[in-house]
């Protein structure tokens, strides 16, 4: 594999780049306008061989947001794979037309396969049944912000935590942070894999929402994933098994938080959406944040953000002031003086005039 900053699995990153790409994420919702140029120039390639709506557009938002173009395709279809060809061509190929690309395929590990030949970093956007780290970059910034915390978290997760990407990330990355545990909520034959379960240290099943939610820091519930089933009939029977519902939701604490990747099909009742400790809709806005700040990390580009100079700056002080005489500082001048400065131009952030400084 070429050295360069795949993401295929989170631990190809050190908890402290979690971290930091968390942080740059939550600056950037902060501030967004300050990082809108960031990209310039940078095209992000997204191969999109499975269907996609919140990964696929938050990336391709994110990248558009950072002032960065998109190629690509989301239906394999209308690409030379209808015509046969490998996948190691057509990554191969498109990494050299992109400086970063993403991408999603039925099969796991098609992306770490994808990235032994390309010439351009590429991000894991979900590989089969096995790693979703993007999502979980996601989950945690939703954490980090509406909890506080990624430590001492007890997390239910609800649903299809065999075939469920998502939520093999998850606990792979949450079991790294002190004291957090997990409550597995599935059938029987649909459990977490023994290659996730085996490491950690704190955890236990059950077959019922009803009995675990009460002790609950977080739930997260997931769909059942029909696509990866063996036939219509092995699906049916494991679909509509948990629901959570707003009798189920009067159980929980008041500081429950509800979390899902989406697709929701009906294991969240409608109803459930008013709730104040629903948070998944919260939860994928914050996503192209996440994807924002891992583009920047990842191209390791202009990731400073420039300094913004709030006020004080007036005459004689040497501080810097707006020359453009039309601008509604010289109209206002107790207005605060404000200017985003990136590569040794100041640009006024009232009126966009530039001058070196
Ligand atoms: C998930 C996925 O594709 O794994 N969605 C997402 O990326 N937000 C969850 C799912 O499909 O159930």
């Amino acid at each position: 594999m070429k050295n360069l900053n795949h993401l295929i699995d989170l631990n190809d990153f050190g908890k402290s780049q979690w971290d930091e790409i968390i942080n740059l994420g939550e600056k950037i919702m902060d501030n967004p306008h300050i990082y809108e140029a960031s990209c310039r120039g940078k095209i992000m390639g997204t191969l999109f061989y499975e269907p996609s709506t919140r990964t696929q557009m938050s990336f391709q938002s994110a990248m558009l947001r950072l002032g960065g173009g998109i190629i690509g395709f989301d239906n394999p279809t209308a690409s030379s794979v209808m015509k046969g060809e490998s996948l190691k061509d057509t990554t191969k190929t498109v990494s050299g037309y992109s400086d970063i690309m993403v991408m999603r395929h039925p099969v796991a590990g098609s992306v770490k396969a994808a990235a032994l030949t390309a010439d351009c970093p590429i991000i894991n956007a979900g590989d089969g049944g096995h790693l979703h780290p993007t999502q979980t970059l996601t989950d945690m910034l939703t954490l980090h912000k509406e909890k506080g915390r990624l430590t001492g978290l007890k997390i239910g997760i609800c649903g299809d935590l065999k075939y469920g990407r998502t939520v093999h990330s998850l606990v792979k990355a949450l079991s790294c942070y002190e004291g957090n545990s997990f409550v597995f909520i599935s059938t029987e034959e649909l459990q977490m894999p023994e290659y996730i379960t085996a490491p950690l240290e704190k955890w236990s099943k059950s077959d019922s929402i009803d009995e675990v939610i009460g002790g609950l820091d977080v739930l997260y519930m997931t769909r059942i994933q029909k696509e990866r089933f063996a036939s219509e009939a092995e699906y049916e029977k494991q679909a509509s098994r948990y629901i959570l519902d707003a009798e189920k939701m009067k159980k929980a604490g008041d500081d429950l938080i509800v979390m899902h990747p989406l697709p929701r099909l009906n294991e969240i009742d409608v109803a459930v959406d008013s709730d104040p400790r629903a948070l998944y809709f919260k939860q994928a806005h914050y996503g192209m944040y996440v994807r924002m700040a891992l583009i920047l990390i990842i191209l390791n580009y202009n990731i400073t953000p420039p300094v913004l100079l709030k006020g004080e700056a007036q005459d004689g002080d040497g501080g810097i002031k707006c020359k453009n005489e039309n601008c509604i500082l010289q109209k206002e001048p107790h207005l605060p003086h404000s200017f985003i400065i990136k590569g040794g131009v100041a640009t006024c952030e009232y009126c966009e005039s530039r001058q070196c400084i």
